[in-house]
């Protein structure tokens, strides 16, 4: 009883000394932050920080693919929430028991999936990417964190960097396509745009690289499986967007569901720590994905869940998502000195460095303002439109058939993309609302004015076998100068567990096409969708295609500018479009087969895809001169310039990304074909042309990298490779 009451006294003793010392030191904004951490940490007991570790779900999970119970007793002292909500002011109270009604008041981190934008919607990240406008998409990202901050989140789970090569995989639509350097320097973007100059800045969030690593590799595009990534692919394209970003100051990442090569990426102490933490000094943590820990028992590395949350805690996961294993298990592993309290130190510590640097300790409440102040400002709107008139890729424009005539006076506007606003978001768009997006239809409405009859019918739906719509859809055509049909993968085909065995569309859209091209009329086909697609059987029906991904909020507006001629398509893809699903994988930087000629191609279809990476067309004429080198030859300190100069022989002003290719023919390990070094995009008024210049930095463009992440520079002969232009040079000691 004495000892009871003893304990009593103490720990009232401790809970009213830590309030009324507002001078403590971790308190006080002019010490350093590690120094603030180290006093935290020294005053934490055990339990404390093991809370630090988890996080929870507050609110109601929209996410059919990740069902957990709303937790309705949100602990005060818990290290993070994902926050199902957008309301700032309950932030602002769960945040307030935090600080005040715990015993050391540690601000809760508040996590949600912004991932190409918050209410205002970007397109997907696949189709950012085809912009090749890096500076556009950290704006964008920064209009998400000002959006998300400003509803109470302070981290998203952004951006996804998996290199992902098989278009039947979901969540190729999350990714910046098939190349890793394309990932590293939009995944850089996005970090920059989310984090800002600062962490601490008013609107900064903290980024999120996902999932670490390999996930892109998912055997035969099935979500959450097996992936077979040798340790040189490892190195060489799987790691490399993560480095970069992680250099370029990125707070947090998630480790993946996927096993690699049978150590899961929850549990694998290679990646997470002798690589993040010991070789990149990564300095902030690791939340596991999804109930990541407590899978280690499916994918057999654990017994149980004590086991489990073991083993990925020693790996090098810091911070447990959702399925409270670290809750129920870590004290004990502890008291068994099977974890050592110095590790618990160091994760506490990482989660803390990060809400410090964020400034939460100094100013936990999210500020209010009104909800018509928050979302979809004008300049918001603008850079949402300006990222989806970037993104469209126009793949095919027979006689220049695009943009519409002038003299135009109607167009038939067929499809089951026609007129939706729900799926032009694409997946992962908690926020958005149908509300705020403007259909294809209104947007050709609205550019056309009254000047145009613009006559509509569904014909179909997105699948199905219903063809009654067919009829109507036909006579809406036969009345019309010219065929538009909009067409598509609805939202939930893409992201999270959303794989397809094949990327065709449904039979009904094909045959709807099919329908429509007796006619005899000009047909555009309209593309709305996550993934590459097998077009095969649709492309010869099609005088000119155009790809505009989910291209968000902006996308009706956006697609009626492109086909009407106000804007000029300037997207490239960044993701290979294979002829038939069978040729998958498929992509640019494969490595050189063993027989050149035919031998190896497949015997039934062609070999080659239908697009390749980087395709992309304009309505300007792009004519490229001869690439010029500064030298034939150069040594390992100098730098090699390479230039080419661009005109536009055309009537329209338009924009050209340049693509530089390395090859190395002769090396050690064998190299791909080419590889991607660098890209620019400039604008080229008609009739002008401009210069684009690349400086070729050895070490950083010539060398590769082995099998354990060693950088090798080999001396040898290199080529350039600009737009079917191939050009030796030589690299000597
Ligand atoms: C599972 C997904 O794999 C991941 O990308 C997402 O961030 C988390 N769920 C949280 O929703």
């Amino acid at each position: 009883m004495k000892l009871i009451l003893l304990i009593f006294i103490c720990c009232s003793f401790m809970i009213t000394s830590c309030k009324q010392e507002d001078n403590l030191k971790y308190k006080d904004k002019t010490v350093t932050i590690e120094d603030r951490i180290n006093d935290l940490v020294g005053r934490m007991t055990l339990k404390e920080k093991i809370f630090q570790l988890n996080q929870y779900i507050f609110g109601v999970n929209t996410n059919a693919n990740n069902i957990g119970e709303t937790i309705n007793e949100i602990p005060p002292e818990i290290g993070s929430l994902i926050y199902f909500s957008s309301d700032p002011e309950t932030r602002n109270q769960l945040q307030k028991k935090a600080m005040e009604e715990t015993r050391l008041g540690i601000p809760i981190l508040f996590g949600f999936d912004v991932i190409h934008g918050f209410r205002t919607i970007y397109p997907i990240s696949l189709a950012q990417a085809c912009s090749w406008n890096p500076e556009l998409v950290k704006n964008a990202c920064a209009v998400a964190a000002k959006e998300s901050k400003l509803s109470g989140v302070d981290w998203t789970f952004s951006p996804m960097i998996d290199v992902a090569r098989d278009a039947r995989w979901g969540r190729v639509a999350e990714g910046y396509g098939e190349d890793q350097y394309t990932n590293a320097v939009f995944g850089v973007a996005s970090v920059m745009g989310y984090q800002g100059e600062s962490l601490s800045d008013t609107f900064s969030i903290a980024a999120c690289l996902k999932h670490y690593v390999g996930y892109g590799q998912s055997e035969g595009g099935r979500d959450y499986r097996y992936t077979e990534v040798s340790p040189q692919s490892l190195w060489e394209t799987f790691l490399p967007p993560y480095e970069a970003c992680v250099k370029a100051g990125a707070a947090t990442l998630m480790s993946a569901f996927n096993d690699i090569s049978g150590v899961p990426a929850t549990a694998n102490h290679y990646t997470l720590t002798e690589i993040l933490k010991e070789r990149w000094k990564h300095d902030g943590f690791v939340v596991s994905d999804w109930d990541a820990v407590d899978q280690l028992i499916n994918q057999g590395v654990a017994g149980d869940r004590k086991e489990a949350g073991y083993k990925a805690f020693m790996a090098g996961v810091e911070m447990d998502m959702k399925d409270n294993i670290y809750m129920e298990n870590i004290p004990q592993l502890v008291n068994e000195k099977k974890i050592p309290i110095e590790k618990i130190d160091d994760a506490v510590a990482r989660i803390l460095r990060i809400k410090f640097r964020l400034g939460l300790f100094d100013k936990p409440y999210t500020t209010i303002v009104e909800e018509t102040n928050r979302y979809l400002q004008p300049a918001s709107r603008a850079i949402a439109k300006q990222l989806a008139v970037e993104s469209i890729v126009l793949l095919k424009n027979e006689k220049q058939i695009l943009p519409l005539e002038t003299a135009l006076k109607s167009i038939a506007l067929i499809g089951p993309m026609a007129n939706d606003k729900s799926n032009l978001m694409g997946a992962w768009s908690y926020n958005g609302k149908e509300q705020d997006v403007e259909s294809i239809l209104e947007g050709l409405i609205k550019e056309y004015k009254n000047e145009v009859s613009i006559n509509f019918s569904k014909g179909c739906d997105f699948d199905g076998i219903d063809e009654a719509g067919f009829q109507e859809a036909i006579k809406a055509a036969q009345k019309s100068e010219i065929i538009i049909v909009c067409l598509g993968e609805k939202k939930n085909w893409s992201g999270e567990n959303a794989s397809r065995s094949s990327i065709a569309l449904p039979p009904i859209q094909e045959k709807l096409v099919t329908e429509l091209h007796k006619t005899g009329k000009p047909l555009i086909l309209v593309l709305s969708n996550g993934r590459p697609l097998e077009l095969v059987r649709l492309e010869p029906l099609a005088d000119a295609i155009v790809e505009i991904w989910q291209p968000g909020t902006e996308g009706g507006s956006a697609v009626a500018g492109i086909l009407s001629g106000k804007f000029n398509p300037s997207g490239k893809l960044a993701i290979t479009f294979p002829l038939t699903t069978g040729q998958i994988p498929i992509y640019y930087n494969m490595r050189p087969s063993a027989r050149t000629g035919t031998q190896g191609n497949y015997q039934d279809i062609s070999t080659e895809p239908l697009y390749w990476f980087g395709h992309g067309m304009s309505y300007s004429d792009f004519e490229y001169d001869s690439v010029r080198i500064s030298s034939e030859k150069i040594t390992r300190e100098q730098k090699l310039i390479a230039e080419v100069t661009v005109s536009n022989s055309g009537k329209m002003t338009g924009k050209e990304t340049v693509l530089w290719f390395i090859s190395d023919p002769v090396c050690s390990i064998s190299r791909p074909v080419k590889e991607l070094k660098y890209f620019d995009k400039k604008e080229i008024q008609a009739g002008s042309k401009t210069t684009f210049r690349f400086e070729i930095d050895p070490m950083r463009d010539l060398s590769y990298v082995d099998a354990t992440g060693n950088r090798i520079l080999e001396s040898g002969g290199f080529y350039i490779h600009v737009n079917g232009q191939k050009l030796k040079f030589e690299l000597v000691d």
